[in-house]
């Protein structure tokens, strides 16, 4: 018998990037799949000579299989449902971001780690971004000093992806309001700052590139607005529908001491940034450009198997030593709530005329 960790994965879209990127861990064996979809079941059940009996459309009957951990890329509305689920039934979990879609669900998920005592992390892979490692480095040395305000952008349209341009069908993310989605910006943001947000407000533009659509989703824009816990702001701006290509996540941190940001070119590889240091660079030159890569300088191929530059190599690294370990993960259910709730608490700010709320924790 084993001791490798049966791994279980539900979702199977962007899961599919998960289950390849723990797949090459030496401790994980691919055990079980789910999907609604028996489409995406058996594209994936070949890879890894899964039986039929190890193969599920049925998410109860699943969970109860004979597992050490699930891995949930389910739609968002489901991940709280589903991770409970799984802790209750004596599984780890690491679920996609982000962590639930209402506070009173952030709550349940937070009593429910707690009772069970099973390990449960948010897979928040922007925050393993090549860069943003390198970024902790220095921030913590004190390069930059205090930070005192930092700015997230994640434009991404995904049109598509709201409605099928084909049959016209509503797919989950038309209902997504588009600062819900806050956890790529914030996730490395607070990381990088070690420190949480105390309160927010949000404000959106309404709906003028697609007036016609009822779904929150098709907000032009909308920008969150945070203080933290340390006293700093944060300001997130989020669309999935403003006519920006390619794709673009941003991140600036002024500090104290200086400054450092990516580059605003876009796409998943590396872009062009900049970084101020006051003292070690010279003021009439100006910040010196920087590489902000997402991948690791000497990827392996295992590295690069999931995804996203080398992220999802090592946040599976991270979720699995915090289960051999029996120690927290870097993004525990804690973190990630700090990474969920402003976004949630936001939108309800923005809905009612820009309120600043509290952000609890639980
Ligand atoms: N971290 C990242 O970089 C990243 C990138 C893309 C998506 N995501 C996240 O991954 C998750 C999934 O996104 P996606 O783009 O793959 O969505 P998707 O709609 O393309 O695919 C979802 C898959 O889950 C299956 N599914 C839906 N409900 C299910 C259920 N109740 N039980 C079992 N299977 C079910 C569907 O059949 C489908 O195969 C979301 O949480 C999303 O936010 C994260």
């Amino acid at each position: 018998m084993s001791n490798n960790l049966q791994v279980g994965f539900v979702g199977l879209r962007r899961g599919s990037g998960l289950v390849r990127s723990l797949a090459g861990h030496p401790r994980v064996q691919v055990a079980a799949l789910c999907d609604l979809d028996e489409n995406a079941l058996a594209r994936l059940a070949g890879d890894f000579a899964l039986a039929d009996g190890q193969l599920f459309t049925n998410y109860d009957d699943f969970v109860n299989a004979p597992l050490d951990i699930v891995v949930i890329a389910t739609p968002i509305e489901f991940h709280a449902a589903q991770s409970i689920a799984a802790l209750e039934s004596g599984k780890h979990v690491l679920c996609e971001q982000t962590a639930a879609y209402t506070l009173a669900d952030c709550e349940r998920l937070v009593n429910t780690v707690r009772r069970t005592g099973k390990i449960y992390m948010m897979a928040e892979n922007y925050c393993y971004f090549h860069y943003i490692r390198e970024w902790k480095n220095l921030i913590d040395q004190g390069k930059l000093g205090k930070i005192i305000h930092a700015e997230g952008e994640y434009m991404h349209e995904i049109v598509d992806l709201l409605i099928d341009p084909q049959t016209g069908k509503r797919h989950w993310r038309y209902p997504r309001a588009p600062i819900w989605y806050c956890a790529h910006c914030l996730g490395p943001l607070l990381t990088l700052m070690d420190d949480r947000i105390v309160k927010a407000t949000g404000a959106h533009a309404g709906k003028n590139i697609y007036p016609n659509e009822e779904g929150l989703g098709f907000l032009d824009m909308e920008i969150g607005l945070f203080q933290t816990e340390k006293g700093s702001t944060i300001k997130i701006l989020r669309s999935q529908v403003a006519p920006r290509h390619p794709e673009m996540i941003f991140y600036s941190l002024y500090g104290t001491q200086g400054f450092v940001e990516n580059g605003r070119e876009g796409g998943w590889g590396s872009t062009r940034g900049r970084l101020y240091i006051e003292g070690e660079m010279d003021k009439k030159s100006g910040a010196q450009a920087i590489d902000c890569p997402t991948v690791d300088p000497n990827p392996s191929p295992e590295m690069l198997a999931g995804g996203h530059g080398s992220s999802e190599y090592f946040m599976a690294r991270d979720f699995i030593a915090a289960i051999d370990n029996n120690s927290r993960p870097p993004i525990d259910v804690s973190r990630a709530i700090d990474f969920t709730a402003p976004g949630i608490c936001a939108h309800e700010a923005a809905m009612q005329g820009g309120v600043w709320v509290d952000v609890p924790r639980f």
